[in-house]
């Protein structure tokens, strides 16, 4: 029977665990060869062994998404190993400081910029432009937050980059879209990944959310990864430069 993604390959950053892992299994369970990137390879080699475990195909590579050089080497080596992408999905980030405003430190500052922003821009224009260039449809999906699009109290440059995404996202999509090539975005809610423990584990944060959200829980990273296989897969093929809340409900309240 036919899988939603057969024939796409799909580049997926921070695919080491979480919601990035999710992604990778969910798509090469739809049929897509994966390559995973993350900066630390067990992580990387223990979901590509899964994926192959399951009868699926993942290759891996290292790569800090916030090195221009190592973004470039990342889509040389989708080149090299797959001929090509058809899918890129900038889930990687980081959030180093959980602080006030007032107290941001200028290196935390940076580094999120660097990671969350500079990271899926340029490797937007990286994917986005080889496609362009060989006339070929594709699809880019950014991991955005719903931090991104409301008030991120003790969060602020983290949520300052995630609303970057929901801008790059619009941005591009009307600028790539004529030559066939798609870009969205997902707004995740809390969802339950080491990247969240910080709040998951805080009776206080998670009672502040669940009772905010339509759902009454946090979401599970297969929840996000659904969406993102739907956008990624030719279902979507008339949806470009949109935003989708995967929040149980929160910004519905
Ligand atoms: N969990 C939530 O509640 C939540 C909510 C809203 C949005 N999100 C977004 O969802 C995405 C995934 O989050 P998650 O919760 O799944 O996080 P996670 O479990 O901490 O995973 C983060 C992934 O990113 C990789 N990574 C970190 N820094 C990197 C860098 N410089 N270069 C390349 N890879 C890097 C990590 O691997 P290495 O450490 O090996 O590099 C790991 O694979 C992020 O964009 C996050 O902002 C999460």
């Amino acid at each position: 029977m036919a899988k939603r993604l057969d024939g796409k390959r799909v580049l997926i950053t921070g695919a080491s665990r979480g919601i990035g892992a999710a992604i990778a299994i969910a798509a090469a369970a739809e049929g897509a060869r994966v390559l995973l990137a993350a900066r630390k390879l067990p992580g990387l080699d223990a979901v590509a062994e899964h994926i192959r475990a399951s009868g699926g195909e993942a290759e891996v590579f290292p790569c800090h998404v916030g090195q221009l050089d190592a973004v470039e080497a990342l889509v040389n080596e989708a080149e090299r190993r797959f001929g090509g992408l058809d899918g890129l999905v900038n889930n990687a980030a980081t959030n180093p400081y959980f602080g006030p405003a007032l107290g941001t430190p200028w290196a935390a500052f940076d580094k999120t910029f660097e990671v969350n922003v500079k990271g899926p821009f340029a490797l937007s224009l990286q994917v986005g432009g080889r496609w362009v260039d060989a006339g070929q449809k594709g699809s880019i999906v950014n991991v955005s937050s719903i931090l991104g699009l409301r008030a991120a109290p003790f969060q602020a440059t983290y949520g300052m980059t995630k609303a970057a995404l929901v801008s790059m996202t619009r941005t591009l999509a009307m600028e790539l879209g004529s030559a066939g090539v798609r870009v969205n975005c997902v707004t995740p809610g809390l969802i339950d990944t080491r990247f969240a423990a910080a709040m998951t584990e805080s009776p206080e944060i998670l009672r502040q959310y669940t009772d905010r959200t339509a759902m009454g829980r946090v979401g599970q990273p297969e929840e996000v990864a659904g969406v993102v296989v739907h956008l990624l897969s030719d279902e979507s093929a008339y949806t470009t430069g949109q935003i989708f809340a995967v929040d149980g409900g929160y910004l519905a309240s």
